[in-house]
């Protein structure tokens, strides 16, 4: 396989995550696992945009602990309790949490002192349970926005489509 990975810094966000997506899909087109789909859309995402950080935390005790999972980037924390940090927030409350500027986040954990801004995007599996977060760091403060929401959530709706039966 010799695939291309985009870089989509400077075209409008939306059209970037459009981009990205159909890209995803073709690549895993007849992939069902989800490892290997974390580690494809990881090196997308992180190559698209150049952010600090991109990876998955995967759900190892559900409602309990998430553990690190393909990423790219600097090192990961290994592993983050759920309701702690912006990962263990969004994994709580199942829901896509941006964070403008980390230090105002109480509890943000930090595995690297130059993030500055952050977004986590739960990740469901097709029986609708919490399989993992998508977590993406920023160098610069103010860096996601509903546009980001928007793409990351398509782009991790992969995995509620394919996917062993859990
Ligand atoms: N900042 C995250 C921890 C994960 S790392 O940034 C890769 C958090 O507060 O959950």
């Amino acid at each position: 396989m010799a695939e291309i990975v985009p870089d989509l810094r400077g075209i409008p966000k939306a059209r970037a995550y459009t981009e990205l997506h159909e890209h995803g899909e073709a690549i895993l087109d007849g992939i069902t696992d989800e490892i290997a789909g974390m580690a494809t859309i990881s090196s997308l995402v992180h190559n698209a945009f150049g952010h600090l950080w991109t990876g998955f935390y995967r759900v190892v005790e559900p409602e309990a602990l998430l553990r690190v999972g393909p990423y790219q980037g600097s090192l990961g924390c290994l592993e983050i309790a759920c309701g702690r940090g912006v990962c263990g927030t969004a994994a709580a409350e199942r829901r896509t949490v941006i964070v403008p500027d980390v230090e105002k986040f109480p509890g943000h954990i930090a595995c690297d002192a130059r993030s500055r801004s952050e977004i986590v995007v739960p990740v469901t599996d097709k029986k609708g349970d919490l399989l993992a977060v998508l977590d993406i760091d920023s160098e610069h403060l103010d860096s996601f926005d509903e546009e980001d929401k928007r793409g990351l959530e398509k782009m991790v709706s992969w995995f509620a489509s394919v996917g062993r039966d859990r």
